[in-house]
């Protein structure tokens, strides 16, 4: 069996996860200091001994299955069944309980009735037992009684300082050679490989295996985490960071326990190790009623897409697209580009493949001249000498062989999917062979499609024996090299940093408490501006006035045209109540403004002191907007768009998990679909992207120190061409009611 590094299509590869493959703990740069350490559970897989509570002699039971399995897959430690009814088990001398077993014990795999369980765990405690494996169900998924019972049982393993996989599980696995544990009761023995699995679902764990034996895909690890009550995938990514075996992580998850720490894990851990995740993510987002732009504007996944988007965390739909995509990482290497070569005895697939790359944004060059000559001088003449190469229905192994050891080394490409439909005088095995033979040393991704060869048959087992992914319709080949590309572009992708700016963050936590204390759930206005200044965005110069002498005042003093609008927290969009009036050239214009508004607020709160903002009117420059809303899953999003009053209009914006890097930073800018209008449109210059992104960081930078903000609307940021002029000259904070859970 190959492993990734083995496969010899990717000894000459030099790909950013190649010359980073150095122990994930270091980073890559500057040999800072990781967020990912190593934990301990090499009690759970690597112990020395395990001890099997509720092991059974009964045949189709899972204590007796799973006791099989030990032995079957030739555990290296000591194997100890206890049941107190039984004296021998399979064949193994039994003891009543871990207690009377003589010999010290590592790991204790659980699976006595739920009623039982503390006790045992107990007797592990005492028995000074590392790691407990309760495979028993009927804990927290079965309702407000089992939820009681798993905290009694956690109780037990905090105080003993054991740790604990499950409860409500499958089962673990170790391949490592010195170790070999099968502790699942599964009847698919997995094969050692370079991949490591982690499920939230136990009812998986057998469909798992069998998929797995069928891709020819082999595990360094695997864990069924069931209801996680300690262990959790996070953990579990932690320990895989530094075990030498794993290589790929793949992880069937429903919900992520804590996100903001596997953020930071996987953010790390991806530039080494591809991780593969399936996730649905639908969040309860779009339930929750928004009063920002921002959070109106925060659709169903937007958290979900941006935690993939900067993790890396290979993101796909089904298990059986995890599947597709791990097997090509297990073997084959990560294209260095989208470009795809085909090369089929058979027209028709080749056009739907064809079709479905190009629709996955992949594509599909023509032939140079230079291959085509290579190409004419080995195969017949029929052939039709473009991509796809269709080879024609007769082409049998010479021909497919010929074609291949060309095209592996066709600089113009970085996949390779030879298609082939077994025509009854060709043999699928010896078409198989050559395939093999033919890509022998090349450097590009190949991920073959045998159309009408049964899975598993003899025609397709030569490539996968050689590390050559099989699949069965060229729609799956196109969905997996999309993931594998847009894996790449996330690796060769500058890192980012994030940067510290220096703040007054004492004037913010000031204006914080100065709202709380009049019970206001809304900064606005001027207090608003001053936070964004506070945190070093620059805002249109303004200043606040409470009477018509004062605004007539200031007006002088600021010089026109200037801008007033009215200064409450009980008025969230100013403009819907006639409460911005723009360009006012001369002081009876900002007087009888004044008069005006003074009327409006009357209308909308009789209650307050009424005052104005009066703000230098800013000229030219694009509307954009910067925002932040929660996300149930995800936490803090960070948002950019294009900006102004019609900004739930456009809905032209993008979302990033906070904190936000310079380089995350330059990429929401340029992901909206406006972004050329603030490229420089039609001869208009360019704005101030550093002013953006400086912006978008500091914003970030708010988010991180104050915990107390529910939503921000910072609209519009005025982006100018001209350095050091562009500028905010609205913004809004909502403060979370403290009362809610964070
Ligand atoms: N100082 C200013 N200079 C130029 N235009 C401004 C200025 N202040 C506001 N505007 C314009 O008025 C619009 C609404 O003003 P804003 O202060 O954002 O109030 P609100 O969002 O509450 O309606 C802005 O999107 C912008 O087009
Ligand atoms: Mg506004």
């Amino acid at each position: 069996m190959k492993t990734r590094k083995q496969a010899s299509n990717i000894s000459v590869k030099k790909s950013a996860r190649s010359t980073t493959r150095k122990p994930a703990r270091k980073s890559a740069k500057g040999g800072a200091k990781s967020i990912i350490e190593p934990c301990s559970l090499d009690g759970i897989f690597r112990p020395r001994s395990v001890a099997v509570i509720g092991a059974s002699s009964t045949k189709l039971t899972i204590g007796r299955q799973i006791l099989h399995n030990l032995i079957q897959g030739e555990f290296q430690g000591k194997v100890f069944p206890v049941n107190p009814h039984a004296d021998v088990i399979h064949s193994i001398k039994a003891y009543p309980s871990v207690l009377d077993i003589p010999d010290p014990v590592d790991l204790a795999l659980v699976i006595v009735p739920r009623e039982h369980v503390a006790k045992v765990v107990e007797e592990c405690g005492k028995k000074g037992v590392k790691g407990v494996v309760v495979i028993s169900a009927g804990f927290k998924e079965a309702g407000a009684k089992g939820r009681e019972m798993e905290q009694k049982v956690l109780a037990i393993v905090r105080k003993y300082g054991m740790r604990m996989i499950g409860p409500n599980c499958f089962g673990i696995v170790n391949t490592e050679p010195g170790v070999n544990l099968n502790g699942t009761f599964g009847k698919t023995f997995p094969k050692r490989g370079n991949v490591a699995f982690v499920s939230q679902s136990g009812a998986l764990g057998e469909a798992i295996m069998v998929h797995a034996q069928e891709a020819h895909l082999g595990f360094s690890m695997f864990a069924s985490i069931g209801n996680k009550a300690d262990i959790s995938g996070n953990d579990l990514l932690e320990y895989w960071a530094n075990d030498p075996g794993t290589e790929i992580i793949l992880m069937y998850i429903e919900n992520f326990g804590n996100p903001r720490r596997f953020i930071k894990i996987a953010r790390e851990l991806s530039r080494t190790k591809p991780i593969v995740v399936v996730k649905s993510g639908r969040t309860a987002q779009g339930a929750k009623a928004a009063s920002s732009h921002t959070g109106a504007l925060a659709g169903l996944d937007v958290g979900a897409d941006a935690f993939f988007e900067q993790t890396g965390v290979i993101r796909v739909d089904t298990v059986e697209q995890l599947f597709d995509v791990a097997s090509a990482l297990s073997h084959q290497p990560i294209p260095k580009g989208p470009r795809v070569m085909i090369a089929t005895n058979a027209g028709g697939p080749a056009i739907l493949a064809t079709d479905s790359l190009i629709s996955h944004g992949l594509e599909t060059p023509q032939l140079s001249d230079a291959t085509k000559k290579k190409l004419r001088a080995k195969l017949p003449p029929e052939v039709n000498f473009s991509n796809p190469l269709d080879l024609i229905a007769g082409a049998g192994p010479k021909e497919f062989e010929s074609a291949l050891k060309i095209l592996k080394s066709d600089r113009r490409y970085d996949a390779i999917v030879p298609i082939f439909v077994p025509p009854i005088t060709v043999d699928p095995s010896e078409v198989s062979q050559a395939i093999t033979d033919g890509v022998k040393g090349g450097n590009k991704t190949v991920l073959s499609c045998f159309m009408g060869v049964r899975s598993g048959s003899e025609g397709v087992n030569v490539l996968k024996e050689n590390g050559l992914p099989v699949y069965r319709f060229p729609d799956a080949i196109a969905k997996t090299l999309e993931r594998l590309v847009w894996y790449n572009n996330w690796l060769e992708r500058p890192r980012g940093s994030i940067h510290i700016h220096e703040v007054n963050s004492a004037k913010v936590r000031k204006i914080i408490k100065k709202a709380e204390s009049k019970g206001q759930r809304e900064i606005v206005g001027a207090e608003a501006l001053e936070i964004v200044a506070a945190y070093g965005i620059d805002v249109a110069e303004y200043h606040e006035a409470a009477s018509v002498t004062d605004v007539v005042s200031l007006a002088d003093k600021l010089g026109y045209p200037l801008v007033m609008k009215i200064n409450t927290p009980r008025i969230l969009h100013k403009t819907d109540v006639g409460g911005v009036a723009v360009d006012l050239r001369t002081a009876d214009e900002v007087r009888s403004a004044y008069e005006s508004m003074e009327k409006k607020v009357a209308r909308h709160s009789s209650d307050e002191d009424f005052s104005v903002v009066l703000q230098k009117m800013i000229r030219g420059g694009v509307e954009t907007v910067m925002g932040m809303t929660m996300d149930p899953t995800y936490g803090p999003l960070i948002m950019f768009g294009l900006g102004g009053v019609f900004v739930e209009v456009m809905k032209d914006v993008s979302f990033r998990v906070c904190p936000v890097s310079d380089v995350t930073a330059e990429r929401m800018i340029e992901s909206i679909k406006s972004y050329p209008l603030l490229a420089g449109f039609r001869g208009s210059k360019p704005v101030d992207k550093q002013a953006l992104m400086s912006g978008l960081m500091r914003l970030s930078q708010i988010v991180n120190d104050f915990d107390d903000f529910s939503e921000i609307d910072i609209n519009p940021f005025i982006a100018s061409s001209r350095k050091g002029e562009s500028c905010v000259v609205d913004a809004r904070f909502l403060l979370r009611d403290k009362g809610e859970t964070k």
